[in-house]
């Protein structure tokens, strides 16, 4: 039998269809915006490696300790015959957790799914070579659109770390924890990392760190739409904005243009115009309270069944069942 299988949902021009519809859903309007999802091509993903170091950014180590704190009791109590890892992304909280499993004697089988088929196969690769008897099935897909197509034995354990879910907007959200409990059978589970609600002046710094590696990541999109779209954005005229957004609870960062632009998009089809100080929206990173991810989970039809949290109260990750 083959191992590692690597299954994939993306057609060759899926990528450029999908980020030319977001180009051109999000730049047309007065409000500009484009989805996050864009960082990530091979510079931006080691941008966010650099960004997980920092000492700013606490989201990583906080789940990182509740992760190895609460790997055995997480095993212990789901007995997971499946891993499903959605966004796939370090090995590191991957390998805490398939270390439980396996030492729980459940394992059998890793579902890790993401976009970049290159990263998945890699890390696949390595899965495979690292716990002998391990199946390891790898999707790449988009986990806003693919979940109906998720392999794997029952029980399975579907892991969504990260804080990456507070990239979504809450009706985003809503839809996304409703498509997963679809796929789910009845006692199934999801581990979840959500970060917490805290202090503004700890908040904003994690998104605007002093060596400027967040900005660096943040003007990465503009790279990333001038290579696939041909467009011609000059970076250097964007300035990183970090900032908190108190009624939404969010953290939002946005690019703001530091003098009037026009900007050509030919591969989108589109030309745009910038006014000086306008701001184009490229993430939002939702904090949450327990009573809002229970309430949401609840919505979906998830029961809460664990709330852990790092010992600074930063960031929590739950255990919730279908
Ligand atoms: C990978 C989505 C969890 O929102 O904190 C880091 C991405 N953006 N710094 C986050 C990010 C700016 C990160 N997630």
């Amino acid at each position: 039998m083959t191992n590692p299988v690597v299954e994939n949902h993306l057609t060759a021009d899926h990528l450029a269809r999908a980020l030319r519809n977001d180009v051109r859903a999000g730049l047309a309007g007065p409000l500009k915006s484009l989805p996050p999802k864009w960082f990530y091509d091979a510079v931006g993903s080691d941008l966010f490696e650099k960004i997980t170091e920092l000492p700013e950014y606490y989201p990583t180590r906080a789940e990182r300790e509740v992760l190895r704190a609460r790997a055995a009791e997480i095993a212990a109590v789901t007995s997971a015959r499946t891993l499903v890892e959605l966004g796939s992304g370090s090995s590191d909280k991957t390998r805490t957790l398939l270390d439980a499993l396996r030492d729980n004697g459940s394992l059998h089988q890793f579902v890790p799914m993401d976009v970049s088929e290159s990263a998945l196969r890699a890390a696949a690769e390595t899965i495979v070579g690292e716990y002998p008897g391990l199946a390891v099935h790898a999707v790449v897909g988009d986990f806003t659109e693919h979940l109906a197509l998720l392999p794997g034995d029952s029980p399975r354990l579907v892991a969504f770390l990260g804080g990456t879910i507070g990239n979504l907007l809450p009706a985003e959200r809503a839809k996304f924890f409703g498509s997963i409990r679809e796929v789910l059978e009845p006692g199934e589970w999801l581990l979840l990392g959500t970060d917490l609600v805290k202090d503004p002046g700890v908040l904003v710094p994690a998104y605007d760190d002093a060596q400027g590696v967040t900005a660096e990541f943040n003007l990465n999109v503009l790279r990333v739409v001038n290579r696939e779209l041909d467009a011609d954005f000059d970076a250097d005229a964007f300035e990183h904005v970090a900032l908190w957004d108190d009624v939404n609870e969010w953290i939002e960062m946005r690019l703001r243009a530091v003098r009037s632009m026009h900007v050509r998009l030919p591969g989108a089809g589109i030309e745009v115009d910038f006014a000086a100080g306008e701001e184009l929206r490229t993430e939002i990173s939702a904090k949450f309270r327990r009573e809002r991810v229970t309430a949401e989970l609840a919505d979906a039809g998830f029961g809460l069944s664990h709330w852990w949290t790092d010992s600074a109260d930063r960031f929590a990750v739950s255990l919730s069942r279908a």
